[in-house]
């Protein structure tokens, strides 16, 4: 039966931290990565995103943070090619308005088009009148930002790359209340990057480094599932800053070279190593961006928040804990 009533429809979607990165594509066009990925849901670095289909209008509208967005831009094109899976889905093709907003800065570095491509296929499905399973909402999601196939998820989570779209998708492995850990985000700069995780996955194979890495991806989920599991968080740090900077060596050693950092992101890791020698356990990571994640236990936050945010170089922090589900209103 076609659908005649248009109901705007909102979803709440938290952002992630990847914990060991999806880097590279073996296919760009269906965004399947060249390895597996865990992240953890971030409380508190949501978008949210309002989706309503009008048979009135003559074209998408796209706002993102108060802003009309061009549409020869580079977020209007996104989001309406995201719009043309949902509406194929659906079988129609009625424009529609999307209304986003960011409790966070977006394209610095802290995945906004996780969280925002997310949104969109949860806000943009639910006023379409689809229901689809999480599996694939989590394959379509990913079709838009390899990272939004995490973000539709709660909690802990695992991508698995898969050899063809059907089997490439994100599942939670533990809920949010598994383990309690926290997250001191330092703002370095809210300023947009000047080049895209996009433009740089096309770069990862560039690096005499990647091959390397791809030989013990594996291993390194492996390791990071059993040290979530058993709540070890020495271990569990050790592991994420080391593939943090693992996966910058193979920034800084594509062709052309991505230099990410400022001062204030190399003065965090120096602090983070200081906080720790005092035994405040803290450990940092990092995406394609200045923006730095610390990430710590609840009885050491304040006091990582506290030298964090009087770092030099940070200008303010953002305090997360794990999230769940996303929320889907309408
Ligand atoms: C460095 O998901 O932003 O944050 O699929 O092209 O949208 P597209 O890329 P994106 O890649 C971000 C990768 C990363 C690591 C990670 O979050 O796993």
């Amino acid at each position: 039966m076609k659908k005649t009533n248009w109901l705007p429809a909102t979803a709440i979607v938290s952002t992630d931290i990847a914990l060991i990165k999806y880097w590279g594509k073996k296919d760009p066009i269906l965004r399947l990565p060249e390895n597996g990925s865990i992240s953890l849901k971030l409380k508190g670095l949501t978008t949210t995103t309002t989706v309503k289909f009008d048979p009135n209008l003559k074209n998408d509208v796209v706002v993102v943070d108060e802003k009309i967005q061009d549409p020869d831009s580079r977020t209007f094109k996104r989001v309406t090619k995201h719009l043309d899976r949902i509406r194929k889905i659906a079988d129609f093709s009625i424009f529609a308005e999307v209304n986003s907003t960011n409790l966070f800065p977006k394209g610095t570095g802290l995945s906004s088009s996780g969280s925002g491509m997310a949104a969109l296929t949860l806000a943009g499905c639910k006023a379409a009148g689809l229901n689809l399973s999480e599996r694939k909402l989590s394959i379509l999601a990913r079709q838009a930002s390899g990272t939004a196939c995490r973000c539709v998820c709660g909690g802990f989570v695992e991508w698995k790359d898969g050899e063809k779209s059907e089997d490439s998708y994100s599942e939670s492995i533990y809920p949010a209340s598994h383990w309690d850990i926290r997250d001191v985000v330092a703002v370095i700069s809210e300023g947009e990057k000047t080049i895209s995780s996009t433009e740089g996955h096309a770069l990862a194979g560039s690096s005499p480094l990647f091959e390397g890495r791809q030989k013990h991806i594996n291993n390194k989920i492996k390791k990071i599932k059993k040290h979530i599991d058993n709540k070890d968080f020495i271990a569990f740090g050790e592991l994420v800053e080391a593939e943090a900077l693992e996966f910058h060596s193979i920034l800084l050693t594509s062709t052309p070279p991505l230099i990410f950092w400022l001062p204030g992101t190399v003065a965090v890791m120096h602090e983070v190593r200081k906080l720790r020698s005092e035994g405040i356990l803290c450990y940092f990571t990092l995406n394609t961006g200045f923006n730095i994640h610390v990430l710590t236990l609840p009885e050491y936050q304040n006091q990582v928040a506290k030298r964090i945010r009087a770092t030099e170089g940070v200008k303010s922090i953002l305090l997360a804990s794990v999230d769940g589900k996303p929320e889907i209103k309408g």
